[in-house]
């Protein structure tokens, strides 16, 4: 079935809010036969959407799944450009890699890739990223700003401002930012974000940023490695969260937040940035590709670079680190 289509149904049904749509009414709508709607129906239901069929009247959505699939993101958007192409299947190996691919052949800004389970997913540093079957967000998503490279670190800095209001706005909880790309929520990571460039020596092309975020997982769901330092949405609000409604609040905050981004630099963005942040006021450890530095994390530039002011008293930025607090 074309994914369009079917997304199309969806919204139909739920804009109904309860009311029964013939048969007869969605295929003069889709211009359609009869027939076509109760096979694209039947589909439906396989994917685990479910309809009371109201005798002579028609349907009515009674069930969604608990997927991120297309059709339950299209329903829930509120954006005017993002997530309205939605690369969508049960299983990828990484959507990061997949979004790569897409963004090379020409995939407009604001496509996204989404799945329910990575078998080979990736976090910074070439590492591992575990994303367990049906409990979290994994998805990459396809920037085009015009901006010079240099300046895209700060994009990570833009969303991780975006992904704390929207994970705030669904959940009542409101994750802290550790610089530059941890949300963390009691200390534990909840998010991890993922920025890659495709990119000319003077422009870039695309920035694919890969977004991890633990949703729905109980403690037991975490392998041994991370169980102390992970904790997911579900573990600290005490409630089951529809993903698709986060994924959609989330496409909201990156469309408005890289728009002004785009138009006004940084420095609109750091005051909230900061205000989000655990990283600054704190004695922190930063260790960079050669070098350790301890210090007090003062504040970020108007650049997105962190200050640290070091035991003797000297301001050091630092640009790319792991960091300990
Ligand atoms: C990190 O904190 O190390 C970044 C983790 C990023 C994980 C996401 S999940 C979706 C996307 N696909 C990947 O393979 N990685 C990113």
């Amino acid at each position: 079935m074309k994914a369009t289509l079917k997304n199309e149904i969806i919204k139909r049904l739920v804009e109904a809010d309860g009311k029964p749509i013939s048969g007869q009414q969605l295929a003069d709508e889709f211009g359609i036969s009869r027939t076509a709607i109760w096979k694209h129906m039947k589909q439906l239901q396989e994917k685990g959407y479910d309809f009371e069929t109201v005798k002579k009247r028609g349907y009515i959505l009674t069930a969604t799944p608990d997927t991120v699939d297309d059709a339950k993101i299209t329903v829930a958007l509120e954006t005017e450009k993002f997530g309205h192409r939605i690369i969508y299947e049960e299983s990828m190996t990484s959507t990061q890699t997949i979004a790569h691919n897409q963004a090379q052949d020409g995939a407009s800004e604001g496509t996204i890739v989404i799945c329910e389970e990575q078998t080979a997913g990736r976090g910074r540093m070439m590492r591992e990223w575990k994303s367990t079957k049906g409990k979290g967000i994994w998805m990459s998503v396809i920037f085009r700003p015009e901006i010079p490279p240099y300046e895209a670190p700060q994009f990570t800095l833009v969303a991780a401002v975006a992904l704390t209001k929207a994970i705030d706005d669904v959940t009542g909880v409101r994750p802290e930012i550790k610089w530059p790309n941890d949300l963390l929520i009691q200390g534990k990571k909840c998010t991890g974000i993922l920025t890659e460039l495709q990119a000319d020596p003077d422009r870039v092309n695309a920035i694919i940023m890969g977004i991890g975020i633990n949703v729905n997982h109980e403690q037991a769901d975490f392998d041994e490695e991370i169980k102390d330092i992970a904790t997911s949405l579900k573990i600290v609000s005490g409630k089951h969260i529809d993903r698709a409604a986060l994924v959609a609040r989330i496409l909201y905050y990156l469309e408005i937040y890289s728009a002004q981004y785009v138009k006004e630099g940084f420095e609109p963005i750091k005051s909230e940035w900061e205000s989000y942040s655990c990283t600054i006021g704190s004695r922190i450890r930063a260790t960079t590709l050669q070098d350790v530095f301890i210090g007090k994390a003062i504040g970020i530039t108007k650049d997105g670079v962190l200050e640290l002011q070091l035991d003797d008293g000297t301001i050091k930025g630092i640009y790319s680190a792991d960091i300990t607090l």
